[in-house]
């Protein structure tokens, strides 16, 4: 069965075919990052409007690098939640239409779950992709970092999971696109850190790790006020000082030893939630996906740590892609939403896993 996949739901745009779940048969991704460089962050009126221009261009694409023809697609996969209002509706309205058009059945998917599966992805005839020799086997850990999203997940199967924890504020990869802004480095902030702290001393700076009621959940928005305390008191200016202005008075080893600093603590607080559940429940897989996956110091620490086998996927398959969800689509029931969700489905923002 090969599933059409069609993702829209943040500033990429991106379409891709899967065969039966595992076989990446094409990977076409069009973002419109570099437009939101300039301010700092995704604006959603932008996003929708360059999602509009590349749609079917990128899903053309996507067919053609499959080699496939609209009568090779057994169905369409797209997102439907969580993310910008306007960017899932050109998703959704593109994928209803071509659901219709060229009757398809269309299957609903959540973008957070979906994260998942680009782990359930083992082969394919592209090339410059790693890949693991086998699927990940449940009972799956999952630790689902984004610009969004920070979520332990415990998989029983396809369709059945519990959220074990999630964050009560800022998302992890929003954090380092905060503190990436705070230094003056360029959007988004996690590759930018990332590369920064290569350079830094990851001692230099003690920043405090959040308490929570509860063991699984995370909170990142006081990590994030702590490296800017930590900034305008290392400039000797006050509390009221404007961030914006902070960066200049830095040099570059400062903003090395920040970002180290803030990169650590980071996944310290990651890891040890991680482990902490990876002792309890015992899983026999351990997922760890979205955009901040991609980030080496926590790729290495987590290697170090879990004992079971763990899936980290290639890093064009970490941040927002369309073989996520047309992987996750072949797995859904074909009635996963309603029978006639092609004549009705809508964005739900808001979508929770
Ligand atoms: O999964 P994704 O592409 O989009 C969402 O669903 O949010 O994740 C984007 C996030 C951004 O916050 C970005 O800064 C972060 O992933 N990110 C990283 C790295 N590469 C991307 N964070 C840390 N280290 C990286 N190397
Ligand atoms: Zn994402």
């Amino acid at each position: 069965m090969k599933v059409l996949g069609i993702e829209s739901s943040c500033d990429e745009t991106a379409a891709a075919v899967v065969e039966n779940g595992y076989k990446l048969l094409s990977n076409s991704i069009s973002s419109s990052v570099d437009l939101h460089a300039v301010y700092g962050g995704v604006v959603p009126e932008i996003a929708s409007r360059s999602h509009l221009g590349v749609i079917t261009p990128t899903i053309k694409e996507a067919l053609n690098d499959a080699n496939c023809q609209w009568s090779d697609i057994d169905a369409i996969a797209v997102t439907y939640g969580p993310g910008l209002s306007g960017s899932l509706l050109i998703g959704i309205m593109t994928a209803r239409t071509l659901a219709i058009a060229k009757h398809k059945p269309l299957i609903p998917v959540n973008h957070v779950h979906s994260h998942v599966y680009a782990a359930m992805i083992t082969e394919s005839p592209l090339k410059n992709y790693s890949f693991p020799q086998s699927q990940p086997q449940f009972p799956i850990l999952s630790l689902i970092v984004s610009g969004g999203h920070t979520q332990l997940v415990l998989m029983t199967d396809h369709k059945n999971y519990k959220v074990l924890g999630k964050t009560a504020d800022d998302a992890v990869g929003e954090a380092f696109d905060k503190v990436a802004k705070i230094l003056g480095l360029p959007y988004p902030g996690g590759p930018s850190i990332s590369k920064a702290a290569q350079s830094g001393n990851p001692e230099a700076f003690t920043l405090p790790q959040s308490k929570m009621s509860s063991p699984y959940d995370f909170s990142f928005s006081g990590l994030k006020t702590a490296v800017l305390r930590a900034v305008q008191e290392l400039c000797g200016k006050p509390y009221d000082f404007p961030s914006s202005r902070l960066a200049e008075l830095l040099n570059e080893s400062q903003k090395a030893d920040i970002a180290a600093s803030f990169q650590k603590t980071a996944v310290q607080t990651l890891a040890s939630k991680l482990f902490k559940a990876f002792e309890e429940f015992k899983p026999r897989s351990v997922v760890v996906a979205g955009g901040v996956a991609a980030n080496g110091y926590l790729r290495k620490t987590l290697t170090s740590i879990i004992t079971a086998p763990l899936f980290i996927p290639d890093i064009k398959l970490c941040t927002d892609n369309a073989a996520m969800v047309a992987s996750l689509g072949f797995y859904l029931p074909l009635d996963a939403g309603r029978p006639d969700s092609a004549y009705h489905l809508q964005p739900v923002p808001s979508l929770a896993m």
